[in-house]
């Protein structure tokens, strides 16, 4: 399925270079993270997940340019990250839609901004409406919606500006097991089609393994003593359909747990 029109250039999937990456935030103590390594190839589907306050969003906030780096650099593609840009496109766990637009409105924003014709600000917002399946709710406010409609709507939004590079933040936290479940697989289905390079903040550990090509599992934060770093990195070998129930991916979801686990026990004691 073609998902851009001809006439507006998407982003490319980017790569992303994180290095050296450290934050400290004024008035607090020590670093928030510190020694932050991560090669994401453009394309890949990557999870970061460990226990709260490891920096999971501080990481996610630098790479979308809402927080300078105190030392280390982030590079999106050949650029390095000065602030937020078009080509990262950011989706959150409370959804940040404009209450006082439709639906349609709510996704035309980001190609209206960007000087899109008419009829392409059309075709993109009816393609992104289809795949996102909220095509007869397209008149509504985002108050009429369900919390997974209004997170649909969040994540078309988003991906209607093309942008290089996908980053979310505990997207699917607020939703129900079986929403979160129905998103997760539109999420994944998207990511195969557009090739979208994505970074997914998430506690759910099954979520990880279900979603992600490799998972970042971080480690430290303010309770334990140490800045927020990477703890390892795990390559997911699994097909790109995925089944919850099988030994392999039970494998990966106990040593992740075991990690993350390990973490705040080791540090804490
Ligand atoms: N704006 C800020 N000012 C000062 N300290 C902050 C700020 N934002 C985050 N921190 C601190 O930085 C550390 C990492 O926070 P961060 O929000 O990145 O963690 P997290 O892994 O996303 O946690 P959670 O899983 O609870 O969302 C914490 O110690 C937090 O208190
Ligand atoms: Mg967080």
């Amino acid at each position: 399925m073609k998902i851009y029109t001809t006439r507006r250039r998407p982003h490319r999937p980017a790569t992303i270079a994180i290095n050296g990456l450290g934050k400290h935030y004024p008035d607090a103590p020590g670093l928030a993270v510190d020694g932050v390594e991560i090669d994401i190839a453009a394309g890949e589907f990557v999870c970061v997940v460990g226990a709260s306050g490891c920096g999971k969003s501080t990481l996610l906030r630098i790479l979308a340019g809402f927080e300078e780096p105190t030392v280390g650099t982030v590079t999106v593609g050949d650029e390095p990250v000065t602030g937020p840009g078009p080509d990262r496109g950011v989706v959150f766990q409370d959804y940040g839609l404009f209450p006082w637009l439709t639906v349609a409105e709510n996704i035309a924003y980001g190609p209206k901004q960007a000087r899109m014709t008419r009829p392409d600000v059309r075709e993109v917002t009816d393609r992104w409406l289809e795949t996102v399946g909220l095509t007869r709710v397209r008149k509504s406010f985002p108050h009429q919606l369900s919390g997974g409609m209004q997170q649909r709507v969040a994540i078309a939004r988003v991906l209607a500006n093309s942008p290089a590079v996908l980053l979310m933040d505990e997207p699917f936290g607020a939703l129900d097991a079986l929403t979160r479940t129905d998103m997760q697989a539109e999420l994944k289905r998207i990511h195969r089609e557009t090739a979208v390079t994505v970074v997914f903040v998430t506690h759910g550990i099954d979520e990880a393994v279900y979603l992600a090509d490799r998972v970042v599992v971080m480690a430290g934060g303010a309770a334990h003593g140490v800045p927020g770093h990477v703890r390892e990195i795990i390559d997911i070998d699994l097909p790109g359909e995925r089944d919850s129930t099988t030994p392999e991916f039970n494998a990966y979801k106990r040593r992740i747990d075991a990690l993350v686990h390990e973490g705040t026990t080791a540090a804490a004691s």
